[in-house]
């Protein structure tokens, strides 16, 4: 029986974690270099089979479901109800070099590749926006109510202006090259319990957090223009900035600080938490492959357990 594979990147956040979640813009891109690959292989007994060797963990339809495969599960049993074929089985396998509970978006990347090897395997098609319908479904047993961007992202593997609701907009890069290096704290921070406690935060005191929310969207929609003129000065300024107010909405921790002062002392041109922040990664923005080296090497230095790169060009 045929075979199928579906591969979805990681992704970052520019600008706008949390402020887009109340409906402002937000900017995102993929990490081609961190990646979900998801094989599957058809069989004729019905039963749905996941793998993740890399979490050590198997689902066994029919046997209690460890919690985070749960999701894909239920997931792979709705694409092939779309496609009216319940009665085939499916031996999936799932891979991934995205770190998990760290913002690099990697539930949503692994629901958009299975939904993508399951239709390859199948042999059928789905429009991008189909296969972001779908993958939502898991992440929001996932995260519970997710904004979209991460999926949208990961799906598209381009970067988007986002607004909740509305079809991403591509970003057009200008002529410089945004280089950023990513670096992972190792701590794992729920997305689903830090935006309950913003949630619980912006209750208790609405108008102030309403004010930061809205000064994140509003620099969500001059770092596009940023991006397009191509000044990666002007945009290291802006994510900088957009760390102080991530901290005053109080989603940074002393990690993630020092992570971000120690980037800024080797000479990034911005620094800031990327994703929904308590651990997860932080984002620096470097001029060229020099600065890259020796900010990725102070991030080592001051602690980053694991780094990444990602450049936005046109
Ligand atoms: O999955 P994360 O950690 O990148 O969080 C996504 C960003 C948030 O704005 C905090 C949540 C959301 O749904 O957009």
């Amino acid at each position: 029986m045929s075979k199928g594979v579906g591969e979805a990147p990681g992704k970052i956040l520019l600008i706008g974690e949390h402020s887009v979640v109340y409906g402002h813009p937000a900017i995102a891109m993929p990490v081609e270099g961190a990646r979900a690959r998801v094989e599957v292989d058809l069989a004729r007994d019905g039963r749905i089979e996941i793998e993740a060797p890399d979490i050590a963990q198997r689902a066994v339809e029919g046997q209690p479901t460890p919690a985070r495969l749960a999701p894909l599960q239920r997931l792979a049993g709705s694409v092939r109800e779309l496609f009216g074929e319940p009665g085939v089985g499916l031996r999936v396998c799932v891979r991934s070099s995205i770190p998990v509970g760290r913002g690099m978006g990697s539930g949503a990347a692994v629901a958009v590749a299975l939904v993508r090897a399951i239709c390859a395997a199948l042999d059928r098609k789905l429009a991008d926006d189909q296969v972001e319908e779908l993958a939502m479904e898991a992440e929001r047993e996932f995260h519970g109510t997710p904004s979209g961007v991460d999926v949208a992202v990961t799906a598209r593997r381009q970067a988007v202006y986002f607004v909740r609701g509305r079809t991403p907009q591509p970003i057009a890069a200008g002529e410089s090259v945004f280089r950023f290096v990513i670096a992972d704290t190792g701590i794992e921070a729920p997305t689903m319990a830090v935006v309950e406690e913003v949630r619980l935060a912006r209750e208790r005191d609405q108008a102030r957090l309403d004010a930061l929310f809205w000064e994140l969207g509003s620099m969500a929609s001059v770092a596009r223009e940023i991006i397009r003129c191509g000044a990666p000065a002007e945009m290291g300024v802006c994510m900088s900035h957009a760390h102080a107010i991530l901290k005053e909405v109080g989603v940074s921790s002393p990690e993630l600080d020092a992570l971000v002062h120690a980037a800024l002392s080797a000479g990034a041109l911005g620094a800031k938490l990327s994703g929904a922040g308590r651990g997860g990664v932080m984002i620096a923005l470097v001029e060229d492959t020099a600065a890259e080296a020796r900010v990725a090497a102070a991030l080592r230095d001051a602690g980053a357990v694991g780094l990444f790169s990602a450049a936005l060009s046109r």
